[in-house]
């Protein structure tokens, strides 16, 4: 399984399944899985899986 944060040993998983329950933005996802709070490295990472993990919500409802 993918680390995207090391530091909270945060998973991709675990973003995915953060912005199905609701988080829209970084900030919410720190507030989640205190994701990118510590050193920040994989912030741009973070960012593309809630990108990526909103599109698909989007096309799954068409
Ligand atoms: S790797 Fe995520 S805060 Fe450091």
């Amino acid at each position: 399984m993918a680390h995207v944060c090391i530091c909270k040993a945060v998973t991709e998983e675990q973003i995915r399944s953060s912005v199905n329950n609701g988080a829209k933005s970084l900030p919410d996802l720190a507030k989640d899985l205190s994701v990118t709070s510590c050193c920040g490295l994989y912030k741009e990472h973070a960012k593309t899986i809630l990108n990526e993990t909103n599109f698909e919500d989007c096309s799954s409802t068409v």
